[in-house]
C-alpha cells in the first residue's frame, strides 16, 4: 500500500530539505511542488507571456510538459526536454513564481499532476496545499514555520553556497515577507495550516532535529 506524506509551510522554513531527506531515508518519491511553480513560470517568462491574458496561459499550459528525472542521483526538473533545474532558482523566477501560481489555470494543471504521481507511489510531497487541497487525505501532515529573519538568512547562505549574491540578507527578508503575505493572502488555496497537521517551528533546530521530529510520527 503506498502512503502519503503532507509537508507545507513558507519560503525557506525547512520544508524541502526536510522532505527531501525524509524521502530518501523511507526510500519514497520527493515530490517538490514548488519546483514545478517555477518550471511553469520559466516558461511563462520565456515566452514573454501576458499572465492576465486567460488565452495566453491556456495555449502555454496546453503545450508545456513538466517532469522529474533522476541525473547522478538528484531530482531534476524538466520543462519539454529542458533541464531547468538551476535556472528555476534564478532571481527573476523567484521574482515572478508567486503571480504565475496564484493562476487558477495553472493551480489546476499541477494539482492534477501531483495526485496522478501521488496515487502511483508513496510521496513526501512538499509545497503551500498539499495538506489542505492536493492531498487531503494524506496520511501524515506537517507545516513547518520559522522566524522570517531566520529564513532568509537560509536563503542567503544557499544563495552564496551557489554563487549567488545579488541580494543582500535585508532585501531577501523583505522579499520573504512580501512573498508569504502573497501567498498566504491569494483567492485560490493559500498557504493555510491543515486543521490535521502537525506544527514544526524550525526556527532553532538543526535539520537532523527537524528530520527527527517528523520520521518519530511516521509509522510505516
Ligand atoms: O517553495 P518554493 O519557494 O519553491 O515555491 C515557489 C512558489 O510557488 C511560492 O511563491 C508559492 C508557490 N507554490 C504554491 O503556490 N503552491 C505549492 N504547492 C508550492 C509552491
Amino acid at each position: 500500500m503506498t502512503y502519503q506524506i503532507a509537508i507545507d509551510g513558507p519560503s525557506s522554513s525547512g520544508k524541502s530539505t526536510v522532505a527531501q531527506i525524509i524521502a530518501k531515508r523511507l526510500g519514497i518519491t520527493y515530490i517538490d511542488t514548488g519546483a514545478m511553480y517555477r518550471a511553469v513560470t520559466v516558461a511563462v517568462l520565456e515566452e514573454d507571456i501576458n499572465i492576465n491574458n486567460d488565452e495566453e496561459i491556456k495555449k502555454l499550459l496546453n503545450d508545456i510538459e513538466i517532469q522529474f528525472k533522476w541525473v547522478n542521483d538528484q531530482q531534476h526538473i524538466y520543462l519539454g526536454s529542458k533541464d531547468v533545474t538551476e535556472e528555476i532558482r534564478s532571481t527573476e523566477v523567484t521574482s515572478n513564481v508567486s503571480e504565475v501560481s496564484a493562476i487558477k489555470e495553472v493551480r489546476e494543471l499541477l494539482v492534477d499532476l501531483q495526485r496522478e504521481i501521488a496515487s502511483n507511489n508513496s510521496v513526501a510531497m512538499d509545497g503551500r496545499d498539499i495538506g489542505t487541497v492536493v492531498l487531503p487525505n494524506a496520511d501524515y501532515k506537517f507545516f513547518f514555520t520559522a522566524d522570517a529573519r531566520v529564513r532568509a538568512q537560509r536563503r542567503y547562505e544557499e544563495n552564496k553556497a551557489q554563487g549567488r549574491l545579488d541580494q543582500t540578507l535585508e532585501e531577501l527578508t523583505e522579499l520573504i515577507i512580501k512573498r508569504d503575505e502573497y501567498d498566504s493572502n491569494r483567492e485560490i488555496s493559500p498557504l493555510k495550516k491543515a486543521e490535521d497537521a502537525t506544527v514544526i517551528d524550525s526556527t532553532n533546530m538543526t535539520i537532523e532535529e527537524m528530520v527527527e521530529s517528523v520520521l518519530s510520527l511516521i509509522k510505516h
